[in-house]
């Protein structure tokens, strides 16, 4: 499946700003319309040397990813007993992680957080809670590591889905739910599934993953980000909702705000993954100055 991108702009998309004065666009963020590899962005079909990589990623999610196998990483990872560190030894530590199911980066990880932060901070000035949200969003790929139980590729990365009730169409591989141990649960075939119309997100199990894990960790560790903070880290891989705008029965009025915010950090998630680095001992004092005034020195994970 390819997923057809809009050939992006430069700038923003007014379309996708939300109606608040908060929100308005300086448009001084500049899109590339290559990844690293010189393909448009999230091009699954693309040939090049990670693409049979991806697909085997995503056959393995489809198959494995059942809402009881969500159900016992949540309570696992929910009691935060693996290492004890501050979120910039976090940030470093990720540089020894490979993230399998993205067609578009070959850079270490710390670059791809420090250009989406920077870029929104550029665009975003006086939301320097974006800046701390984009820094921070990809850290719960340390699930990787053997110090954080080792997963596999498939329970990390990858885009997220959710569980009990019907995949849509629009999640990347869709056909390889097929062999999905829950396709043949009547209860999560429909619509619907185990949720009630506008239940609210956080009401719905999503496909176990580094957004959940990292969502975890913070709330856990009582960070004092905002809503719109945690609904961006715990939702960014879900790009049925984000991106094709599906299951939006599922949301409730507060996700659809929050989604506002995710539709603009998606852009800079995406987008940011090209080839200019960012000098971090530069930008550094910072990123401290904000993780000091949001986090504890030492977190949980
Ligand atoms: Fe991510
Ligand atoms: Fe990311």
């Amino acid at each position: 499946m390819t997923i057809l991108l809009q050939h992006p702009k430069f700038g923003v998309d007014a379309k996708t700003a939300p109606q608040t004065d908060e929100l308005i666009l300086d448009h001084s963020f500049v899109v590339p319309h290559t990844n690293s590899y010189g393909h448009s962005f999230r091009d699954y079909e693309a040939e090049n040397e990670r693409s049979e990589i991806v697909e085997e990623l995503y056959r393995l999610s489809h198959i494995n990813q059942t809402y009881d196998f969500a159900q016992r990483m949540r309570d696992r990872y929910s009691s935060l007993d693996h290492v004890e560190m501050s979120i910039w030894e976090c940030c470093e530590l990720l540089n020894d992680v490979v993230d399998e199911s993205d067609p578009d980066l070959d850079e270490p990880q710390i670059q791809h957080l420090l250009q989406s932060a920077e870029a929104i901070r550029k665009d975003y000035p006086n939301q320097d809670w974006l800046h701390l949200t984009a820094l921070i969003h990809d850290l719960g790929k340390v699930l990787l590591l053997p110090s954080f139980g080792g997963l596999p590729q498939w329970a990390v990365v990858g885009d997220t889905f959710p569980l009990g009730c019907a995949f849509d169409p629009s999640i990347v591989h869709y056909e390889h739910f097929k062999s999905s141990p829950d396709k043949k649960i009547p209860a999560y075939s429909t619509q619907l599934g185990v949720y009630s119309e506008g239940c609210g997100l956080d009401n719905v199990l999503m496909s176990w993953g580094h957004d959940d894990y990292m969502y975890l960790v913070a709330k856990e560790n009582k960070t004092t980000l905002p809503p719109a903070a945690l609904f961006i880290i715990r939702y960014h891989s879900f790009y049925a909702l984000h991106k094709s705008g599906a299951y939006k029965y599922l949301t409730n009025e507060e996700d659809a705000e929050n989604l506002k915010w995710l539709q603009i950090f998606n852009k800079y998630d995406l987008y940011s993954k090209s080839k200019s680095s960012v000098d971090v001992d530069k930008v550094k004092p910072y990123y401290i100055s904000l993780i000091e005034k949001y986090f504890p020195p030492k977190l949980k994970w």
